[in-house]
């Protein structure tokens, strides 16, 4: 290839990434997210869990609302992050918090496996809740989520903040209208996960309370790697990348085909590696095929090497996100980033009478906007519930390895009682969906 060929190869495929202009001329149209206009204008929250992503919440929604109290059962991570908001109230049981009547929201920012329970908990307390992804750790509380946040009335956003980001909004809007023709598959392509051990027991460390961390899973000695952030790579505490990630990328599958409140009719799923016995629990590496009644068909996917760095991008520089394949071309949309087959199925503006999309321009903004306008937001509860049960159908037809047949409807296995047994799991005692 001459240098000519490469930079005019290179132009095109950069001019192919960005955001059309027509979109962004749209884009900058929309009305910014309301900024509080005065201290009494900001809804005060608290953060239960603050971990990594609990941190990056906190600095989020202070932009809207005002951090009154922190929560973890960890007292190391509470007080580290003490030290930034030195004002604020510290909490190690996240139940004492739902008492408080001058306390109006909770950022959960939890392990998933307490996202439920924290949540069903704050919504029961009056309070308006933005919960991290996965929204849930098995269907069962999915349903029990959404069938709480209707009684009480109360606001919950879903942790997806793809469904702010433009580049995703463009790609299930063009989808939606038809851009690409008849859409006939979706291939979603998520990191791999870890693939290590076998780890050892060690002593807790002082300061985390397991037994509270392990809450409603089973006991087991404390392993370090079970705990702060690779507790997404075990099965009893999530569903390894399939759930981490497909929270985001099968969320935008769903998004694409206006299938959000809905879901596929089969699942067939399989491990490409076996775990190391004594290690992660969560398949790390994975292929599943869902079929839906539309006849669309979708393979969510993992990258195929053990990349240490949570194998965002793979050695064949396979990157992850969504690919929508319609009877006439492609989009491939992912962080940053949209592609089309043909150039003009992207710069081609949608006509005045297209379909639209929820409009969000600022994930936690629109939770604040919501707060106040009581309107639903991105990513509510039902949204949020069927995105994480894509992924757990995902999960359960890995691990039994069979075709399973999925009425959406009823939100159950079709005639299939072991594969039934899945959708729920125990939890150890005392905790239940009345945690408060
Ligand atoms: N939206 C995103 O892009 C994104 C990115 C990263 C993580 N996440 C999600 O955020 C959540 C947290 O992830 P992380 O990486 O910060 O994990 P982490 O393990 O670093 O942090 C979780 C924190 O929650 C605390 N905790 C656990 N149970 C608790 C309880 N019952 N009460 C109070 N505190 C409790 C832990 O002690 C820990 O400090 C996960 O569900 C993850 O999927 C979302």
């Amino acid at each position: 290839m001459n240098r000519r060929h490469f930079l005019k190869t290179a132009a095109a495929l950069a001019a192919a990434s960005t955001l059309p202009k027509w979109y962004l001329d749209e884009c900058e149209s929309h009305a910014a997210t309301p900024q509080p206009v005065s201290p009494n204008d900001q809804p005060s929250f608290a953060l239960v869990g603050c971990g990594g992503m609990g941190r990056g919440d906190a600095v989020s929604a202070s932009r809207f609302g005002r951090l009154v109290a922190l929560c973890d059962l960890d007292a190391n991570r509470l007080s580290g992050l003490k030290e930034k908001y030195p004002g604020v109230a510290t909490f190690k049981d996240f139940r004492e918090l739902m008492e408080r009547d001058d306390i109006h929201a909770i950022i959960c920012a939890t392990v998933d496996h307490w996202h439920v329970l924290v949540s069903i908990a704050a919504l029961r307390g009056g309070k308006d809740v933005y919960c991290e992804k996965p929204l849930t750790l098995t269907i069962d509380e999915g349903k029990r989520l959404v069938k709480v946040a209707r009684e009480t009335k109360r606001i919950l956003q879903t942790g997806s903040q793809q469904r702010s980001d433009r580049n995703f909004r463009l790609a299930c809007e063009l989808v939606r209208n038809g851009r690409v023709g008849k859409l006939k598959h979706i291939d979603t392509v998520l990191p791999a996960g870890l693939r290590e051990g076998p780890f050892s027991p060690s002593p807790v460390p002082e300061g985390l309370d397991w037994d509270f961390w392990m809450g409603q899973t089973p006991r087991v000695d404390y392993v370090k790697q079970r705990c702060h952030f690779s507790f997404r790579y075990w099965y009893d505490y999530s569903g390894g990348t399939m759930t981490d990630w497909g929270a985001h990328h099968n969320d935008i599958a769903l998004w694409g085909q206006g299938l959000e409140r809905n879901g596929p009719t089969t699942i067939e799923g399989k491990p490409l590696v076996e775990m190391i016995p004594g290690g992660y629990t969560a398949a790390s590496q994975y292929h599943v095929e869902y079929t839906y009644a539309n006849g669309v068909t979708h393979t969510c996917r993992s990258t195929v090497d053990d990349n240490p760095s949570g194998g965002v991008i793979n050695k064949e520089g396979q990157h992850h996100g969504v690919k929508f394949e319609g009877s006439d071309g492609w989009i491939w949309v992912t962080r940053g980033s949209i592609r089309a087959s043909q150039p003009e199925l992207l710069t081609e503006p949608l006509p005045s009478n297209a379909l639209r999309l929820y409009v969000s321009t600022d994930h936690m903004g629109n939770f604040f906007e919501c707060i106040r306008s009581r309107k639903q937001t991105a990513a509510e509860p039902e949204i949020g519930h069927r995105s994480a049960s894509l992924c757990h159908l995902g999960v359960i037809a890995t691990r039994l390895g069979r075709k399973l047949q999925w009425d959406p409807a009823k939100e159950e296995f079709v005639n299939d009682k072991e594969a039934n047994g899945w959708l729920a799991r125990e939890m150890r005692k005392p905790w239940n969906y009345d945690a408060v």
